[in-house]
């Protein structure tokens, strides 16, 4: 059974209420918002004042994954927006344990981020200090992408680095999670599976949303 994180990056912004009431009415577990800034990553996204208006829909856990540059700067926006958690990039942040202290000093959960070059081994030093890594499947900056197959290796890499020094940190995978492809990616370790494209184009969302929980 794994949480499951609907990424809102895939939803239709002319119906942002409809879509925060379906994913309200469903077992999905998280929101996952996407944070982009042309920067750090090809794409624009949106920011704090959408993740607001999103945050005054619903109670569930809003997890806010920051692709940006700087990324300190929004730190204190995102609170205010109320943001649950955030997660930084380990390739935007020099000064990685400092920020995740920040963000936790502030009340949230932090979360750190890896994309699909990064090694797993880097994430040794802050793991104690952290709720959850996103491990990227794909390349970070767009939806609906094709999952990386050697991330299953990264997975299995982390989780042992968690359970062998007794950590409670989630592991969170993010792209190109399919009805498909969920069940393995559970089997290697994963706990929350972002789904984007996968949710929000279903003919049932909420189905499939329950059968990625059911992974
Ligand atoms: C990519 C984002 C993902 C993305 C997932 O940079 O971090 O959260 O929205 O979308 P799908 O599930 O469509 O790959
Ligand atoms: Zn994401």
């Amino acid at each position: 059974m794994a949480l499951v994180a609907p990424s809102l990056l895939a939803a239709n912004f002319l119906k942002l209420e409809e879509e925060c009431k379906m994913l309200n009415e469903s077992e999905a577990d998280w929101f996952h918002l996407d944070i982009m800034d042309g920067r750090f990553v090809p794409n624009i996204s949106f920011g704090p004042m959408v993740v607001k208006f999103v945050r005054k829909t619903t109670k569930k856990y809003c997890d806010v994954h920051l692709m940006i540059v700087e990324t300190w700067h929004y730190f204190n926006p995102f609170k205010e927006a109320g943001a649950d958690n955030l997660s930084i990039h380990i390739e935007a942040c020099p000064e990685l344990l400092k920020n995740v202290r920040e963000i936790r000093s502030l009340g949230m959960d932090a979360g750190v981020a890896i994309s699909p070059d990064s090694p797993v081994a880097g994430l040794t030093e802050v793991l104690p200090h952290i709720n959850v890594v996103c491990m990227m499947s794909v390349y970070p900056g767009f939806g609906g992408q094709e999952f990386i197959p050697g991330t299953m290796d990264r997975i299995r890499q982390l989780r042992r680095m968690i359970d062998e020094n007794g950590l409670n940190v989630k592991i969170e995978i993010d792209g190109g999670v399919t009805e498909e492809n969920a069940a393995s990616i559970v089997a290697v370790g994963a706990d929350v599976l972002v789904a984007g494209n996968t949710v929000f184009k279903s003919p049932n969302p909420k189905a499939t949303i329950m059968h990625l929980k059911n992974s």
